[in-house]
């Protein structure tokens, strides 16, 4: 196809090329008829196509009505699933749907980093953590590309809160940025081909993310070597020719005629090198024509089918965070109550450009009902989660008389929405005091929390059970009566960590400060990194979630100790289902390393969900890498492995690991460093490479204090050695020692 877009791009005008980098409309690009070059639309989203109805309806927050199609759960419902293979198939649903639409591109998925639990797009977004983030992304990429579609991977990068999110400029190192912020876009852009990007509106490092030449050519296309085109969040050019060298292609939405002629103008001028504009019109007509050849007029879906995969869906992403007594399922027969409006109004999706037009909604109460449950209800609060005493005391009424309470409760549409982020953890005031009110009355109450982010739970010792059901889509409602009647065994993991109250976040003191400038100084240790570093106490660990069965872990081994650079190490165990269920399992695989005072204590390196029968035994096998055991060196710009003992953890969570094995890495290139009269004399004294020649001068210059080994080299320059010597260690012959270092190691050491 190369060749036949190159010959296109010769035959264009340059206004014609210029014009194929900026939007026809709110969501199309421009078609060049006398060549037969047609425009493609694009439609978000992230959990389900959002087709508008008019074509250039300028709304990218969602308010007007789109064309039907099937909300599945959102991200970070999604996430809680850890299932690549299920996301591969919601991605091949959506893309199924846009072809049925005519839709070649989706805008989605969303992946940025949940940097704090108040980011009002983090129920768009998946997780804390980059690997699963990666994983997750590819897979969903490469269900929607394998109808034919286009996937979007957004917002490229660090656009981790809505907070004056046009104009913020998030200050990162460069260690945080590729570990944190960038790793799940590397893995999702090398694994799973995505056709286009879309740049975030804010900057990064004091650039605009529109025309960050770091982001988009340096790191983008040159390292991982990406092969689509990236496109503008709506509205996020800044200067349309400097983005175009910095490898922006595509402006949206449309920018009126101003910043084409403004390429035009630069090309005219030889400020712009008319090849840049090929390459960009060139990346976009690769998509454009990949788009049509892939169009398929006769393709159709059925609604039908596409709910009860919904639902499916959505059963596989709740998490079941609390089960004492084991009160779920529900028994039949049991006195129950279902408390709160969101069971009769029940939400399942967030606010802005995300937002589907579904034309069916459930209910949790139509749902119980349709599974002959009997219960009786009281709304508890209105739904914007206001205290209403008359509506509270009617439902504790009712909880009074049960055996059961199910208190429906979590947050209401106003707290979640692109655009605006929370102001606090907390729950409504009526749903706080619907759950302790029910608590008081009632020993037996389950909560069925219903929101896209992490809530404060000081109610959780008053309660047996919580269900996390997220915003699980249209279908959510019929995965939560499921779970709740034990139709589902619920498999879903935290793929946020659930701080107790948002003060302990390690974002909290840079966050939401109304600036136009965010340090993000909690550096690394983003969600888990930090809270299991510090030993803290947190409500729920990342990774973590319970089931109706149990799960045993056998003994884990590796197929080698040692792994050397380039090489592999495989670990395997077997997980048996102890229980009288069919279940879920999601085993988890973190990498510590032992010395881990630069590094957070551990990591997350793999996941593997597994279904067993009750009694039911399997292996699991996973595969650790050099890059799985390495961290970026910002003074390096390369990623490295420290030689060293790792232990392999395989658990149920961050905090619960089951499993150890030690490995040993050997034999990697040390981080060099240029030995100056600065470097610490016990750190070359540990180096076999450099002892000899520091104990050389050492007994030469300063012999009294060279047979010292009380800690005294650890932390002494090597310029201190002029001291000891008297005087009779010149600068002139210090500089001949630290040139022989240098020579001993290749101007490199590993410290
Ligand atoms: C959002 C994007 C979305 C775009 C188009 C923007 O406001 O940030 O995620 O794809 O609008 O609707």
């Amino acid at each position: 196809m190369d060749g036949i877009v190159r010959e296109m791009v010769r035959k264009m005008t340059l206004e014609e090329k210029a014009g194929m980098c900026s939007g026809a409309n709110w969501f199309e690009t421009k078609s060049v008829e006398r060549l037969g070059i047609p425009g493609i639309q694009m439609f978000d989203g992230p959990n389900g196509l959002r087709k508008n109805s008019g074509k250039s309806e300028s709304d990218s927050l969602g308010s007007y009505r789109a064309v039907e199609s099937t909300c599945f759960p959102t991200g970070s419902a999604m996430a809680a699933s850890w299932d690549e293979e299920l996301l591969f198939k919601i991605g091949q649903y959506m893309g199924q749907e846009c072809l049925a639409e005519q839709v070649p591109l989706l805008l989605g998925p969303a992946v940025n980093i949940k940097r704090s639990p108040l980011c009002g797009r983090n129920f768009e977004y998946l997780t804390e953590d980059p690997y699963l983030c990666g994983k997750l992304a590819a897979a969903l990429v490469k269900g929607v590309q394998s109808k034919g579609v286009g996937a979007c991977l957004k917002h490229f990068a660090a656009n981790s809160q809505e907070e004056k999110r046009l104009s913020v400029n998030s200050v990162i190192d460069e260690r945080t940025l590729r570990e944190i912020y960038l790793t799940g876009f590397e893995i999702a852009v090398k694994e799973s081909d995505p056709w286009t990007i879309m740049c975030a509106y804010n900057k990064v490092n004091g650039k605009h993310c529109s025309r960050n030449e770091h982001l988009l050519d340096e790191i983008l296309r040159r390292e991982w070597g990406f092969k689509g085109f990236v496109m503008t969040d709506w509205g996020a050019m800044k200067d349309r020719v400097d983005s175009l060298r910095a490898g922006l292609e595509l402006e949206m939405p449309a920018s009126g005629e101003e910043n084409d002629q403004a390429i035009v103008e630069a090309v005219k001028r030889g400020e712009l090198e008319e090849s840049v504009l090929d390459r960009a019109v060139e990346r976009i007509l690769r998509v454009v024509f990949r788009a049509r050849k892939a169009a398929d007029e006769k393709a159709v879906y059925d609604r039908e089918e596409h709910n009860d995969f919904a639902a499916m869906a959505a059963a596989e992403c709740m998490v079941l965070l609390k089960n004492e007594k084991r009160l779920l399922p529900l028994k039949k027969g049991a006195r129950i109550c279902i408390l709160g409006e969101m069971a009769e109004k029940t939400r399942y999706q967030g606010g802005g450009s995300s937002h589907v037009t579904t034309g069916r909604e459930g209910s949790v109460l139509e749902e119980l009902g349709r599974k002959g449950m009997e219960f009786s209800y009281a709304r508890g609060y209105s739904l914007e989660g206001e205290k209403d005493e008359s509506l509270l005391c009617e439902a504790a009424k009712l909880a009074a008389e049960s055996e059961i309470a199910v208190v429906v409760a979590g947050l209401p549409d106003s707290y979640e929405t692109e655009s605006r982020d929370r102001v606090s953890m907390k729950m409504p005031e009526g749903h706080i005091a619907l759950i302790t009110e029910a608590a008081k009355v009632n020993r037996n109450v389950v909560v069925v929390l219903i929101n896209g982010a992490p809530v404060e739970m000081d109610w959780e010792m008053r309660v047996c059970g919580i269900l996390e059901a997220y915003l699980g889509g249209q279908a959510s409602a019929k995965a939560i009566a499921d779970i709740l009647c034990g139709d589902v065994n619920p498999s879903g993991k935290l793929a946020e960590t659930f701080p107790a109250k948002l003060q302990d976040n390690p974002s909290y003191l840079n966050y939401g400060m109304d600036t136009y400038e965010v340090d993000y100084r909690e550096g690394i240790y983003v969600g888990y990194r930090y809270y299991d570093k510090k030993e803290m106490n947190v409500r729920y660990p990342f990774g973590y979630g319970l089931s109706y069965t149990d799960f045993e872990y056998g003994r884990a081994s590796v197929d080698k100790k040692e792994i050397r650079e380039g090489e592999e190490i495989k670990i395997s165990l077997r997980i048996r289902n102890a229980g009288q269920v069919f279940g879920k399992e999601v085993v988890q695989l973190y990498v510590e390393p032992e010395d881990s005072r630069n590094r957070p204590l551990r990591e997350l390196k793999g996941f593997c969900k597994i279904a067993l029968k009750p009694g039911e035994e399997k292996e699991v096998c996973f595969t650790i890498g050099e890059r799985d055991l390495s961290y970026y060196s910002a003074e390096l710009g390369a990623w490295r492995v420290k030689e060293g003992k790792y232990t392999l953890c395989l658990g149920s969570s961050s905090r619960d690991i089951r499993q150890r094995c030690e490995i040993r890495a050997v034999s990697f290139e040390g981080i060099p460093t240029v030995i100056c009269e600065d470097t610490v004399i016990g750190d070359l004294l540990r180096d076999e490479r450099c002892a000899g020649i520091v104990e050389e001068m050492l007994e030469v210059y300063a012999p009294e204090i060279r047979k010292k080994r009380d800690g005294i080299f650890d932390n002494m320059p090597l310029r201190q050695a002029k001291l000891f010597s008297k005087g009779s260690l010149t600068w002139e012959t210090l500089q001949l020692y630290i040139d022989k270092l240098n020579q001993a190691t290749g101007g490199r050491d590993s410290f």
